[in-house]
């Protein structure tokens, strides 16, 4: 036993020491939170208290960043996940593409979002039936009065690929 782990002590200091590095690598340091533009007008508090909960952490410029957040490399995959989240959808930054919010009526449906490996530390993030159908009708809601803005109305929009 006492030659086993003198055997494992360099490894261990080199363990270490990698893992102290890691540390200095300055992406994933960063926790801002830019200033809310516009929050989404969510047209019930259900709607609203379910998207903060299961959404915001990433498609917000609210993140509730959790302690491991701050310890690499999870940091790293959350500033990630962050950061590739605020580019797709913002709700902080209302008005959204009307694709956008198309877009994540289908994740929601296809219990793509939130995801897995997230709900699995957050278990109140997971979505139950009820939950997903609250924040659904939200959605529909937000995306039909997102449309009323434009003067295509009428037309059936079939996505056209006019990119973003
Ligand atoms: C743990 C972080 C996290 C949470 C929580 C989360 N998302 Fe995402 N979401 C992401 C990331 C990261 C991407 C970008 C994925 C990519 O680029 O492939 C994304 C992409 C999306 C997209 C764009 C999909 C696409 O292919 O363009 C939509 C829409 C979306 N999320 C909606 C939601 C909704 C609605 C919720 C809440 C019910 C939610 N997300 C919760 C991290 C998250």
């Amino acid at each position: 036993m006492k030659r086993l782990l003198r055997r494992l002590r360099v490894p261990a200091m080199i363990l270490g020491l990698i893992f102290g590095a890691m540390q200095l690598v300055p992406y994933g340091w960063s926790h801002s939170n830019p200033p809310i533009e516009q929050d989404t007008p969510w047209p019930s508090a259900d709607g609203r208290a379910i998207a903060r909960i299961s959404c915001y952490s990433c498609h917000s410029n609210e993140t509730e960043w959790p302690a491991y957040s701050y310890v690499a490399p999870m940091s790293w995959l959350v500033r990630r996940d962050v950061d590739r989240g605020r580019l797709k959808l913002n709700f902080s930054e209302w008005p959204q593409d009307e694709d956008d919010i198309e877009e994540a009526i289908e994740m929601v449906e296809d219990r793509a979002m939130p995801p897995t490996q997230y709900t699995l530390i957050h278990r109140a993030a997971a979505l139950t039936n009820e939950e997903r159908s609250l924040l659904l009708r939200d959605l529909e809601k937000l995306e039909d009065s997102d449309e009323d803005g434009d003067d295509q109305s009428g037309s059936d929009d079939r996505g056209d690929d006019d990119g973003g």
